[in-house]
């Protein structure tokens, strides 16, 4: 694993950015792997300001996001396509019918997921695929217990992962139980991984990708079998490792 230390979050976004924009100058069509949350926003913003001052472009790009919540339709601003229109897409030139997010309002969620491996399969995989974490190591919405041979499948969120995710939605009662999710073997065939880390509330988890053991109690602790993966964390998530 290579490490990438930042004073703070947005040094981090920075470094994020940066790596992201170099591969867009040298792969002829990138496919990237993207992630929600509120790590990757600061890296979004700077893609935008990059694209802005017209140092790079997504009109060649093609991207597939990780996960959804089962249920939300991308007009709620509380799903993962919304979030991605509001925080990326909307500002810049990608052609809409190059980015992926698997459906959670598919009628037939299953043919979604498999589908959704196929069109992964179809450009010839992922060529950086970029992660945040989970306090409790998950990653995407693979949750710990999760098989490392995993593909895009339907999963049940960890009452851990309701709770983190709550701050978004007006009751606790209101989080989506449920999610489509791509499967740590999906992620695991990305060419290259970065993961992002940031905050002492992750300072834990982090510790474990980096020194523990791997184990699919810990889903995040495979990227130590991962040959090209950097992380790019910030002090206060580095507090433990
Ligand atoms: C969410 C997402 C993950 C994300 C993680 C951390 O539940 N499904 O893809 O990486 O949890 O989120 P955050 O960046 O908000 O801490």
């Amino acid at each position: 694993m290579n490490l990438v230390k930042t004073k703070d979050y947005d040094t981090m976004s920075e470094e994020a950015c940066k790596l992201l924009a170099q591969r867009l100058h040298t792969l002829t069509d990138p496919v990237l792997g993207l992630a929600t949350g509120s790590t990757p926003e600061g890296m979004y913003q700077c893609l935008i300001n990059q694209y802005n001052q017209q140092q790079i472009s997504f009109k060649n790009v093609t991207t597939f996001n990780l996960d959804e919540y089962i249920g939300l339709a991308a007009d709620d601003p509380n799903s993962y396509q919304y979030f991605m229109n509001e925080n990326l897409f909307k500002h810049i030139d990608i052609q809409k019918n190059k980015t992926h997010l698997p459906n959670g309002v598919a009628t037939d969620l299953k043919k979604e997921c498999t589908d959704y491996e196929q069109k992964i399969t179809d450009v010839g995989g992922i060529d950086l695929q970029v992660l945040g974490l989970g306090t409790n190591g998950h990653i995407a919405f693979n949750e710990p217990g999760t098989d490392f041979d995993g593909r895009t499948d339907i999963v049940d969120l960890a009452q851990a992962t309701l709770d983190a995710n709550a701050r978004f939605f007006d009751s606790i009662e209101d989080v989506p139980t449920q999610a489509l999710t791509m499967g740590i073997q999906s992620i695991m065939e990305a060419k290259e991984i970065i993961l992002l880390v940031s905050g002492e509330h992750k300072a834990e988890a982090l510790a474990e990708v980096i020194n523990g053991d791997v184990t699919e109690a810990f889903p995040a602790s495979i990227l130590q079998k991962h040959n090209n993966v950097t992380v790019i964390a910030d002090e206060a998530a580095l507090a433990k490792v």
